[in-house]
């Protein structure tokens, strides 16, 4: 839907009085009406490194979710303050490993007598809490455009891994991209018992999944790659790691937020494509991409939007705006310095993979 024509002059004019004191970051699954107003966009990995691009810059108000508010925090000096829009923007997939659980999943790596042997590998989308437990046990963090990279890291520092929290995103790397095979790879479910598993399945395991899962991603099915190439002949099936396993085995292509634009930039006019990620950007993609003759649908629409990205709306990013404009601080998102240190360990791991 077209923005309040009003609410576009009041975010325009509170960020130029504002000037070079704010750097707003946008991800790519925001809004048409906030994304306008965003002095970078991009994937989660490319935000996270962006985040420190502007030392000068005092608030960085990020249009994303919290997880990225807060890595944002994290890799930024202390006197630069990172403000989200609205402070619901959470991400359930981050919410699905607490540290409470993390560290009772540690107790029963121990108990198996495989602790040592473990190395931490924590995606992007979790708290800063998670992060921290996976740089003080020597892992590292990775995002969807990195993740292979990250577990051949993390596989010359041990000889299995613990990957947090999306089991889909640790499944298709190590099945789909380094040559693993499904019975490598266990579940731990953190709502059972030792996880639901016995201490002969954790030894015998290579990857250890945390039962997580994005609530958007995972409802991508097997039926929609079928159903989609059915109904248009020819097409071009590409979705994001988080979907299923067998949605990414069915898929022509996969990859990252940032390597789904790049793939379409370069696809031939005429082309036609069927995207299984967030629909702001497909969205945003079709439109872009239709005068070039490129035709982009969404691949299943009975999915829809993240919703906690979608808090992040026009009036919410003006009143963040106005409020920093007239020297009012709001929404800060500050991550306490014990957590920062040891998830700043884990964050500049990720950040000096080759
Ligand atoms: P990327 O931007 O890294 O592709 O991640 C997608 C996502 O789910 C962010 O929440
Ligand atoms: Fe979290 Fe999924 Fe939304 Fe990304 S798209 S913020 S992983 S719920």
């Amino acid at each position: 839907s077209p923005s309040d024509p009003d609410l576009v002059e009041r975010a325009r004019a509170a960020k130029e009085k504002l000037g070079d004191k704010v750097f707003v970051l946008g991800h790519h699954y925001q809004r048409d009406e906030v994304i306008q107003f965003a002095d970078v966009t991009g994937d989660s990995f490319k935000l996270a490194r962006d985040a420190a691009a502007r030392p000068e810059a005092e608030y960085i108000v990020f249009c994303g979710v919290h997880f990225m508010a807060e890595s944002a925090d994290i890799l930024t000096s202390d006197d630069q303050k990172v403000v989200l829009p609205d402070l619901a923007a959470g991400c359930s997939m981050a919410d699905m490993a607490t540290a409470e659980q993390v560290a009772e999943c540690w107790d029963v790596l121990t108990e198996a007598g495989i602790a040592e042997q473990v190395v931490p590998v924590s995606y992007m989308n979790s708290s800063a809490d998670i992060k921290a437990f996976t740089g003080k046990h020597g892992g590292l963090i990775c995002t969807s455009s990195n993740a292979e990279r990250a577990l051949d890291w993390a596989f010359e520092q041990g000889e299995k891994v613990l990957f947090l929290p999306d089991q889909h995103l640790g499944r298709n790397t190590a099945v789909r991209d380094m040559g693993m095979s499904l019975e490598d790879c266990v579940v731990y479910n953190p709502h059972k018992p030792n996880g639901g598993l016995t201490a002969d399945e954790l030894r015998a395991a290579k990857m250890i999944l945390w039962r997580g899962h994005c609530s958007v991603h995972g409802r991508f099915s097997l039926d929609s790659v079928n159903d989609v190439r059915e109904r248009i002949p020819g097409v071009n099936v590409l979705v994001h790691p988080e979907c299923k396993h067998e949605v990414v085995a069915a898929a022509d292509y996969v990859g990252s937020t940032e390597y789904i634009i790049k793939a379409l930039e370069a696809a031939p006019a005429g082309s036609k494509w069927a995207i299984g990620t967030e629909l702001n950007l497909v969205r945003r993609l079709a439109n872009r991409f239709a005068p070039e003759g490129k035709e982009i649908v969404f691949l299943d629409k009975t999915v829809c939007f993240c919703s906690t990205m979608n808090r992040i709306d026009l009036p919410h990013l003006v009143w963040t705006l106005e409020s920093l404009a007239e020297g009012k601080l709001v929404n800060r998102i500050e991550v306490d310095k014990e957590t920062e240190a040891f998830a700043k360990l884990a964050l500049e791991r990720m950040l000096a993979l080759p």
